[in-house]
């Protein structure tokens, strides 16, 4: 009883705090951007407007009782809601339970869709009915364009099972894929807003190869100790807006990976898990870039890392044009960070010369508590130093009330503003300017 009063009520008021300086800087985005233009920004149901075809999943033989196989049902109402020269909107009631399994719900549908999840829609719990099927697909959306989830329920992975199975738990079993809860692949002018997403069996949200989307409301919850749980995962994608969001999962709250662009992070409560992360990026020698990303009003707690930056040897390409902004962290393990040495097989990775260049990142204003005393870590690469890392009012504590914080920086290049605890440690940037001039052609620094 003592221990859940110390911890929750401390947090609790911290998440008031936060939900109160919680400020809708969304607006200047969202014309940046060119998002679509919402009609309605009450959070009380909107009304239907008369052009709008329902269609209700009862109608296509859903039973909603948690048991019946709802999957056909789906199938019908998404093609039938798809071929509609008119708006539409599936209906997933209140009270239904849907048991769906792994279903394709493919585009291009005729006219704009919305798929309301009032109600809950489970997974199958056992691993082996994805038996011949792609192991990393349940919901699986693709070529879609102007569809928007909503509806304030709940979408459950039913993930137990597989987490037992998980290589990351029983060292003994086979490393292979699980299924990622909900995937938007080749989308565009999309919204999920308003909607729980819960104990996906891997991934929650991915969005790969998608334009233009706004994650708005959403909450993704399971256990700290399931594995690669990821709460949002971006790939491929520019356009990216995710607003108003929490997650508290197993692993990063937020992934932002390959070749991933005009990504916007704002108001998200994070933790556990591992922070919000740029990366894994340059696996398998490959060629990434992910730039022009902002994290803006964040509150993150007890995670492993905060923001994060992490890249493998001998993969290539670059990180550029970051600012984690107004970031709040409570005991977390590593609160900034950039690991070019990022490494997560088995076999331990060998060095290689490659790397992804990491340039113009920013961190402004960052503060809160480190539950390790390394609370800034830049460990960049020999052969490709980081490089105009800026840090701005920065003030990063212990977690327990004895000791200091430190930096570490290994080849990190760039300067610092306002006051910053942790002293910094990076080198002036006019010293790799120097270094990287080789011998006998200064005279380009005269043009
Ligand atoms: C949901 O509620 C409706 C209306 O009250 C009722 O007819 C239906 O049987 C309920 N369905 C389930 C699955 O509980
Ligand atoms: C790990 O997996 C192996 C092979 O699937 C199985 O025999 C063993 O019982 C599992 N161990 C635990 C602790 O679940
Ligand atoms: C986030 O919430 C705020 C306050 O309720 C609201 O003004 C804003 O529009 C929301 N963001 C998005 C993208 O819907
Ligand atoms: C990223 O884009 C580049 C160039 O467009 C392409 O060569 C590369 O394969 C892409 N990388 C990934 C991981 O998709
Ligand atoms: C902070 O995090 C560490 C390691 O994650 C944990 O052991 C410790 O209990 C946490 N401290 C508090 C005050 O929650
Ligand atoms: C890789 O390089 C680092 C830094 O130079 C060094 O500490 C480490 O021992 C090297 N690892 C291997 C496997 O060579």
């Amino acid at each position: 009883m003592t221990y859940s009063c110390n911890i929750l009520v401390p947090r609790f008021l911290l998440l008031i705090v936060f939900s109160l300086a919680l400020t809708a800087n969304a607006d200047s985005f969202e014309s940046l951007l060119q998002l679509p233009r919402r009609q309605s920004r009450s959070t009380r149901p909107r009304l239907r407007p008369r052009s709008e075809r329902l269609l209700h999943v009862g109608d296509y033989g859903a039973k909603g009782n948690g048991f019946n196989d709802d999957t056909q049902a789906f199938a019908e109402a998404w093609k039938r809601a798809c071929s509609s020269k008119v708006k539409t909107r599936i209906l997933v009631p209140q009270n239904y339970t849907s048991l769906v399994r792994p279903i394709d719900l493919s585009g291009p549908c005729k006219a704009r869709l919305t798929l309301q999840i009032s109600g809950r829609i489970i997974a199958p719990e056992d691993p082996d009915v994805w038996e011949g099927l792609n192991p990393r697909k349940w919901l699986y959306f693709h070529g879609v364009s102007r569809l928007t989830v909503e509806g304030g329920g709940t979408v459950n992975g039913m993930g137990q099972e597989w987490w037992r199975r998980s290589c990351k738990h029983n060292h003994s079993n086979p490393c292979h894929g699980a299924p990622t809860a909900l995937t938007f692949h080749n989308c565009k002018n999309m919204r999920i807003e308003n909607l729980n997403v819960m104990d996906s069996q891997q991934m929650h949200i991915a969005l790969t190869s998608c334009r233009r989307v706004t994650i708005s409301g959403v909450k993704v919850i399971a256990p700290a100790t399931s594995p690669n749980t990821d709460g949002i995962h971006i790939s491929a994608s520019r356009g990216i807006l995710v607003d108003n969001t929490t997650v508290s999962t197993g692993d990063d709250c937020v992934s932002i990976v390959r070749n991933s662009s005009q990504i916007y992070i704002s108001n998200i409560i994070c933790g556990p898990g591992h922070g919000i992360s740029i990366g894994s990026i340059g696996k398998s020698k490959s060629w990434e870039e992910v730039k022009d990303v902002t994290v803006d009003t964040a509150f993150i707690s007890d995670t492993t890392n905060g923001v994060r930056i992490k890249t493998w040897q001998g993969g290539s390409g670059l990180v550029s044009n970051v600012l984690f902004k107004n970031i709040n962290m409570n005991n977390v393990s590593h609160p900034i960070i950039i690991d070019q040495y990022y490494c997560d097989s088995r076999k331990p990775c060998s060095n290689q010369t490659s790397a992804v260049t990491i340039e113009k990142i920013s961190y402004v204003q960052v503060r809160g508590t480190s539950a390790s005393k390394q609370a800034i870590k830049i460990s960049c690469s020999d052969t490709s130093p980081c490089r105009n890392i800026h840090l701005e009012d920065i003030d990063l504590e212990p977690s327990n009330d004895d000791g200091f914080t430190e930096s570490f920086c290994f080849e990190a290049y760039g300067s610092s503003s306002g006051e910053v605890y942790p002293p910094p440690c990076l080198s002036d940037e006019t010293s790799v300017l120097e270094q990287s001039v080789p011998s006998g052609t200064s005279s380009v620094l005269d043009l």
